[in-house]
Parts: structure tokens; C-alpha cells; sequence
């Protein structure tokens, strides 16, 4: 399943089929499997509420994400008496994380991973804030499973205050679920904020949530599967390898905090939600491109810097790593103030790489473009900046000891004091008039 998931992604960029699998070997039927949520900007754009139109250009389609989060009034989620999740309660002896057709989704994994598309919910000890973040889940046996959290995340910094406090921490894990909740678990919400109530403000209605029968938590009530338990300071067991976002298997098996499970709650025929993730391009490339750049577009606006005209995090950067920013530059110093915030905000920081900025008439999104732009307007010597000893981590081959990055910022736009003196060469092109005049001319014959 996670190879022909890697395979007609690769074979199809951008346009790759969703998969569904169903009659599994060795598990009854209805027990399914879900693939590629998000391998089109179509899929990205129904799941966010966004007409389809916008979905045309990758640029528009951030545009139109980005002005969401500019306008967003989060709402709470409301609890209902019911829901689907309830027509199955596991505790106790019952409990069986095999139930369910886990795959070993690479070849190389040594273990079946449960949840990798997966809405992780955690409680901040100190206030009423339940965050919902993707981290993947190894089956260890039937009543226990992993939770790899990374340095930083919000998942990870509620355990840390726990784990410093002695206390064991409730987690419910929910590993088959609505599209728009994996999307905002997998992106970063900005923190305090539950993804429950940027769900419920992009539906336009409160998400419908039930307690969760052993942590009591918001669980959304039209889940596939959730899965409760604890997670206990020093009960550590080894963790991956697993077939890592960036396109390798990085790390040797590492101790981490397991689950002990204390109920599965799921529907009937219920659907596994996976995202394996592979080298580019994947699966979850265009949902980490659109979510991640709309939230970088919007960090620059709050931090009051004018006139960005695209951004867009390249699919071959796993959406992560490769960030281009066009901008029409307003003032001296303008392109490496944009340089700087965007690999610096919250939105950007995460295990960036490459940042690059470029002028309005660049599509940041064409590749082709963004190459010209590096190879006539950009200096290798005055043009770059480098951030040292960077927030990265161990997915990342390069990785420094200490979990750090080096990052490289790249200046590509035409020299501001030139573009205002008027002296930087002419481009060679059809200018508007004319190229209206003459598709208009052309039209149904060249056009
Ligand atoms: C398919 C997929 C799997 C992911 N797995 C992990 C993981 O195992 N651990 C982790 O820390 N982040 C993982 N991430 C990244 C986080 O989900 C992402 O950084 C998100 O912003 C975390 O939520 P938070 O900001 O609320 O912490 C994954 C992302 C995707 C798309």
C-alpha cells in the first residue's frame, strides 16, 4: 500500500489519485486503508473550504489560505452526546492495536507504524488548551505504541512540563479522521490555539467533539479511530527506523516515551488514515506547501512588512526546506528583511534550509523563473546571508550535533539602488500590449 502510494505519487505529481484500500489480507472487509489525502491542490483547496478556482495556481491557492488566516475567528468545538466513534469501546483485555491493517509502510521499517496521518491530542497542563498535532506511532504490541515527538513541537513541549513535574501525560491519538483536522494538525497553528477551533472557523461551524471515555478529552465524535493512553516519564522503548520525510531512513532505533493504550474507540468498516512520506515528491508535499507557506505569508503581514506578492515552499524541499518569496520591493533592505523574518518565524524555522527572495515579476512557484532570478540578479558574495546553529533535527542528514541546522539566505532580486536608478538591464520579452494584441489576434489558431 505505502509502495503504490509512493509510486503513483511519483509517477503523477500533482495530480496523483487518492488511494483507498479495502480487503486487506487478513483483516475482514470495510476494515480499510486511506492514501494521499493530499496529492492535488484540489484536495487541498475542498478540505479548506476554498473554491476550486483558486486551486488553478499554486500561488493563488496560498493567496486565498493566507487571507483566511488574515480574517480567522477561531471557534470552540462543541461536545455532542453522540457519534459514530462510540459504535466500538475497547478497554481492558479487548484492547488490540492490530484490529486494525497497520502496514510496515516502507521496506525498510522495522515495525508496522499506526498512525502517521494522525491527529495527536494533548492537554497543556497549566491551561485549557488541546493541542492537535501530527507525530507518528509505531505498534509495539497490541496495548502499546510510540509517539515520536520532535524538540519544539507543541505536542512535545505539554510532555516536557509533565515529564519535569513527574507526571504521566494523557494522550488520545486519533488515526482515522476528517481531512481538515490531519491538515491542521500537520501545520502550525499558532500556539495556545486549539486546531479544533481554526477547524471549526474554516467549517464556518463549532467542530463536534465527545469526551474520550478514558482521558476525557475532545475527540472528534465522526472519527474512524481513536486510541487513548499514558505516557509515563523513564517508560522508554526503541523507537524507528522509519522511512523519514526528508527521503531517508536517518537514525539508528532511539529510546523513546512509549503509550501504554487504555481504550480504542473506532466506528464500524473503519478507515486507517496513512502518510508513509518518502523522498520527493510525496504524498504530503502540497498539503506542507500550501499550509506552510500561507502561514509564513501571514507571519511577514503581522510583522508589518509591505508588498509580498507570493510565497511558496517547493515540492522537491519537501515543503519544508526549499522557501521562495517574491516581493516588490519599497525600500533599501527590504528583500533581506524578508529573508530574515521568514526563515526566523515560527512558520519558517522548523528545519528550513534554502530561503530565497525575488522580485514581483518572478513566480515564486516556477522553478525555471526562480533560476533565472539566482542566475542574473543574484551575487554569490554580497547577496547571501547564513543563520547559524538553526532549530533542525535528526531528520535531517546534515544535522549538527546539538540538533542544529545552517541555513542559507539568498538575496535574488535586481540591486534596489539600480532598479531606482533605472540602470539594471531591460528583460527581453513581449511586453502586455503587445502580447494582448497578439493572442487576441492568434486566438484558436496559435493560442
Ligand atoms: C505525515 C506527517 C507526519 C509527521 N510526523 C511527525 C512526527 O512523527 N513527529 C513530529 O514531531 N512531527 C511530525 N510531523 C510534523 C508536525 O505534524 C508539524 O510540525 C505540526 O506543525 C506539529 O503540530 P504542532 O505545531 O501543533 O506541534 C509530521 C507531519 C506530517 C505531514
Amino acid at each position: 500500500m505505502g509502495a503504490l502510494t509512493e509510486l503513483t505519487a511519483e509517477k503523477y505529481p500533482g495530480k496523483a489519485p487518492a488511494l483507498l484500500f479495502d480487503d486487506v489480507p487478513g483483516y475482514p472487509g470495510g476494515f480499510r486503508t486511506l492514501y494521499g489525502h493530499f496529492t492535488t491542490l484540489k484536495r487541498v483547496a475542498l478540505t479548506l473550504n476554498i473554491p476550486l478556482e483558486e486551486a488553478e495556481n499554486k500561488v493563488k491557492l496560498v493567496k486565498a489560505y493566507q487571507d483566511k488566516w488574515t480574517n480567522i475567528k477561531p471557534i470552540p468545538y462543541h461536545f455532542v452526546a453522540d457519534g459514530p466513534i462510540l459504535e466500538n469501546v475497547l478497554t481492558g483485555g479487548d484492547i488490540d492495536c492490530f484490529k486494525f491493517p497497520v502496514p510496515r509502510h516502507h521496506q525498510r521499517d522495522k515495525a508496522r507504524f499506526i498512525g502517521t496521518a494522525a491527529c495527536v491530542i494533548t492537554k497543556d497542563p497549566d491551561r485549557d488548551w488541546y493541542n492537535l498535532g501530527t507525530y507518528r506511532s509505531q505498534v509495539y504490541d497490541a496495548a502499546t505504541i510510540g509517539c515520536q515527538i520532535t524538540e519544539g513541537k507543541h505536542g512535545r513541549i505539554h510532555r516536557d512540563k509533565y515529564f519535569e513535574r513527574g507526571e504521566t501525560m494523557k494522550v488520545a491519538i486519533v488515526v482515522g479522521q476528517d481531512p481538515l483536522l490531519y491538515l491542521l494538525s500537520a501545520s502550525q497553528v499558532p500556539e495556545g490555539v486549539s486546531e479544533y477551533d481554526y477547524a471549526g472557523a474554516i467549517l464556518g461551524e463549532p467542530y463536534p467533539v465527545i469526551k474520550g471515555v478514558y482521558t476525557g478529552f475532545p475527540v472528534p465524535a465522526n472519527a474512524e479511530i481513536v486510541i487513548e493512553g499514558d505516557i509515563t516519564p523513564g517508560d522508554l522503548l526503541d523507537e524507528g527506523p522509519f522511512g523519514e520525510w526528508m527521503g531517508y531512513y536517518c537514525s539508528a532505533p532511539v529510546k523513546r516515551p512509549c503509550v501504554r493504550v487504555k481504550s480504542i474507540m473506532h466506528r464500524n468498516q473503519p478507515i486507517l488514515c496513512c502518510a508513509p512520506q518518502h523522498k520527493p515528491v510525496d504524498e504530503t508535499v502540497l498539503l506542507k506547501a500550501v499550509a506552510g507557506s500561507a502561514a509564513i505569508w501571514d507571519a511577514l503581514r503581522l510583522a508589518g512588512i509591505p508588498d509580498i506578492k507570493g510565497v511558496w515552499q517547493h515540492e522537491g524541499g519537501m515543503g519544508v526546506r526549499f522557501l521562495v518569496i517574491s516581493i516588490q520591493q519599497r525600500y533599501p533592505g527590504h528583500a533581506r528583511q524578508v529573508l530574515h523574518v521568514a526563515s526566523s518565524c515560527q512558520a519558517g524555522a522548523y528545519n528550513g534550509k534554502w530561503v530565497i527572495v525575488v522580485d514581483e515579476d518572478i513566480d515564486p512557484s516556477n522553478m525555471d523563473q526562480v533560476m533565472w532570478a539566482l542566475t542574473t540578479r543574484f551575487d554569490p558574495v554580497d547577496d547571501i546571508d547564513i543563520i547559524k546553529k538553526a532549530w533542525s533535527s535528526g531528520r535531517d542528514p546534515l544535522v549538527q550535533t546539538g540538533n542544529f541546522n545552517n541555513r542559507i539566505l539568498c538575496d535574488a532580486c535586481i540591486p534596489y539602488h539600480r532598479k531606482l536608478k533605472g540602470d539594471f538591464p531591460v528583460v527581453v520579452e513581449v511586453g502586455a500590449e503587445e502580447t494582448a494584441r497578439l493572442l487576441e489576434k492568434w486566438k484558436g489558431i496559435l493560442f
